[in-house]
C-alpha cells in the first residue's frame, strides 16, 4: 500500500493572516465543514490566544468537526498553549501546534533572545503542550534560514520532549526546491530520533515556488505532511496551494507514489466558498480552480479534446468539482425544490429560519433573473447580509442614473443601526456616485484599496460579484456583494466592508513575538 501524505490545511489560520481576509466565527465554521467534506487530515482552525473571537472560532470548530483533526496555533509560551488546549477541549481529535523562530535574524532582531533561550523555550513549550495532548506539532519559524547545527539540536530536543510532528517552515518564501528538499533530508538523517516524528513542510509563495518547494520537501526530504491553504490564500504572496499539491500528487501518482485522502470533487466548492467569504477572487488562469483551468480556446486543442479527451486534458474538470452552468431553478420553483438543491450542493443550513431567509433572497433574485444556476444559489449563502455583524449598515434602496453627456448620480437609502437615512451624490460613473452617496452619510474615513467585478456565471444575464478592499487605521477588510445589477452589487460589497470595519475585531499576529 502507498504511504500517506497528510494534508494539513491552514486556510483558517495562515490564510486568514492575509490582510483583509479575517473571518467571523460563522464563516470559519462554514469553511471548516467544507474542509471536512474535502477530507483534509488536519484543520488548523486558528490561533486561539490571538483574540476572544478566534478562541471562540477554534472552540466552535473543535466542537463540530468529527472527521478531521482540529489544531490551534500557539506561540511557545504557557499562556498561548493553555488557551489552545482550552479551545480544543471538545475536539474528537486535537493537535497543538507551537512554534518559535530559530533563524539568527529573527532571534536577535525580532525576539531579542539568545539561541540558548530560544532552545530552552522550544523544549519547555513542547513539554507543556504534551500535558494536554500527545498530538503536538513544533515549527521552527524561518527554519529554512536557520543554522543547521542549531536546528538539529533544537529539533532533537523537541522530539525528545514529545513533539510528534516537526514542521519546517519557509516563512519568507526564500527557499528553492532542491536545497529545501535537501535541508529536510539532512535534518532527518542527522537527528538521531528523527524517526519518532512525522516531518512536515510549510512554504510561502514569495518567489512563486511554494508548491515546488513543498513537493521537493516530500520527494527529496521525505516529508509526509504538507501545510497548505485553499486557493493558496495567505500573507503576502500566499501559502502552498492545497488544490495544486493534491492534484499533483493524485495526477502524477506514478511519480510520487503517495496517497492523499482528499475527496477531489470538493476542491472547487471549497475554492469558491473561500473566495466568496474572504473576497479574494481566484485568478482565471489559476491551476485547478481558475475559471480557465479547463477551457480550451485554441481550435487545435478543441479539436483534439473532442476526438480524444486525454490529448490535452491531464485531469477532468468534473473530478475536481467543476459543474457546467446548469439551470437548476427559476421563478416558479418552490421552497421544497430550493431546499433539495441546497442539500444536494451540500450547503450547511443551521435552521429553518436561515433556510427561509435564503429562500426569500432566492425569490427576490428569481424575480430579476430568469435562470438560477448552482453558482447563484451558492452566492445566496455567501451573501454576508446573513451574518449578525453585518446588521449595522444595510441597503434599503438605490436609484441611480447615467446618460451620455450627463454626470452620473445616485440616490441611496441606508439603514444605519436601524434608522433610515437618504443621501445623494454624483460621480465619474454610477459606481463612483453610489459609493460617494454612501460615504456622504457614513463618513467612514476608509480608503478604497481595491474594487473588482466578476461574473458569477457566464453571459450578460449573470450576477455580478463585486469585491472591495478598504483600509482604515492600519486595518484592512474585504467586502463582497452579488446582484444581477452591478451597481447594487457594488453598494452591497461596500456596505459589507464597512460592517466589517465597524465590527472592530482585533487580533494578535502570531509572528510578531513571543
Ligand atoms: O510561516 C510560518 O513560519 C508559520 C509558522 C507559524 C508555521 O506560519
Ligand atoms: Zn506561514
Amino acid at each position: 500500500m502507498a504511504e500517506k501524505l497528510i494534508i494539513f490545511d491552514t486556510t483558517l489560520r495562515d490564510g486568514e493572516q492575509s490582510p483583509g481576509a479575517s473571518m467571523t466565527k460563522e464563516e470559519k465554521l462554514r469553511i471548516a465543514r467544507q474542509l471536512e467534506k474535502l477530507r483534509v487530515d488536519v484543520i488548523e482552525a486558528g490561533f486561539a490566544a490571538s483574540s476572544n473571537g478566534d478562541f471562540e472560532a477554534v472552540r466552535a470548530i473543535a466542537n463540530t468537526i468529527r472527521d478531521s483533526t482540529v489544531c490551534s496555533l500557539s506561540r511557545a509560551n504557557d499562556r498561548d498553549i493553555s488557551r489552545a488546549a482550552e479551545a480544543l477541549s471538545g475536539a474528537k481529535s486535537a493537535r497543538i501546534h507551537t512554534f518559535i523562530a530559530t533563524s539568527a535574524l529573527h532571534m536577535e532582531k525580532k525576539l531579542r533572545m539568545t539561541p540558548e533561550q530560544v532552545h530552552e523555550q522550544a523544549r519547555l513549550a513542547v513539554r507543556f503542550a504534551r500535558k494536554f495532548t500527545d498530538n503536538v506539532e513544533f515549527s521552527p519559524e524561518d527554519g529554512s534560514r536557520s543554522d543547521l547545527d542549531f536546528l538539529c539540536r533544537v529539533l532533537e530536543d523537541v522530539i525528545r520532549e514529545g513533539a510528534s510532528t516537526i514542521n519546517i517552515a519557509d516563512t519568507v518564501g526564500y527557499a528553492v526546491p532542491e536545497l529545501f528538499g535537501q535541508l529536510v533530508r539532512t535534518l532527518r538523517e542527522r537527528i538521531p530520533n528523527s524517526d519518532k516524528a512525522v516531518w512536515s513542510v510549510h512554504c510561502h509563495n514569495d518567489l512563486g515556488m511554494a508548491v515546488a518547494n513543498s513537493l521537493a520537501g516530500v520527494t527529496i526530504g521525505g516529508a509526509r505532511q504538507v501545510e497548505c491553504t485553499v486557493n493558496g490564500l495567505g500573507e503576502r504572496a500566499g501559502n502552498t496551494s492545497l488544490e495544486e499539491i493534491v492534484m499533483a500528487v493524485k495526477t502524477r501518482c506514478d511519480y510520487f507514489g503517495l496517497d492523499v485522502g482528499i475527496d477531489a470533487s470538493q476542491i472547487v466548492p471549497a475554492s469558491k466558498l473561500v473566495s466568496g467569504i474572504t473576497g479574494f477572487p481566484v485568478q482565471p488562469n489559476k491551476a485547478v480552480v481558475g475559471a480557465n483551468a479547463f477551457a480550451h480556446a485554441s481550435g487545435i486543442h478543441q479539436d483534439g479534446v473532442l476526438k480524444h479527451r486525454d490529448t490535452y486534458e491531464i485531469m477532468r474538470a468534473e473530478d475536481v468539482g467543476w459543474s457546467t452552468n446548469r439551470i437548476v431553478l427559476g421563478k416558479l420553483s418552490g421552497r421544497n425544490a430550493f431546499k433539495q438543491r441546497v442539500q444536494e450542493l451540500g450547503i450547511p443550513v443551521e435552521s429553518e429560519t436561515e433556510l427561509n431567509a435564503a429562500f426569500s433572497r432566492f425569490k427576490d433574485l428569481a424575480d430579476r433573473k430568469s435562470d438560477i444556476f448552482d453558482e447563484d444559489i451558492q452566492a445566496l449563502f455567501s451573501d454576508e447580509s446573513v451574518t449578525p455583524e453585518s446588521e449595522h449598515f444595510k441597503l434599503v434602496s438605490l436609484a441611480q442614473g447615467s446618460e451620455t453627456g450627463e454626470r452620473p448620480h445616485a440616490e441611496i437609502t441606508l439603514s444605519v443601526a436601524g434608522r433610515e437615512a437618504r443621501s445623494r451624490a454624483d460621480g465619474n460613473g454610477p459606481v463612483d456616485a453610489t459609493l460617494k452617496a454612501i460615504e456622504s452619510q457614513v463618513e467612514s474615513g476608509a480608503e478604497l484599496l481595491l474594487y473588482s467585478v466578476n461574473a458569477i456565471t457566464t453571459g450578460t444575464e449573470s450576477q455580478g460579484e463585486v469585491t472591495v478592499r478598504l483600509s482604515r487605521g492600519g486595518r484592512i477588510v474585504n467586502g463582497v456583494g452579488a446582484d444581477p445589477d452591478i451597481i447594487v452589487a457594488s453598494a452591497k460589497a461596500y456596505l459589507n466592508a464597512l460592517n466589517k470595519l465597524h465590527s472592530n475585531v482585533q487580533r494578535v499576529n502570531p509572528q510578531l513575538g513571543v
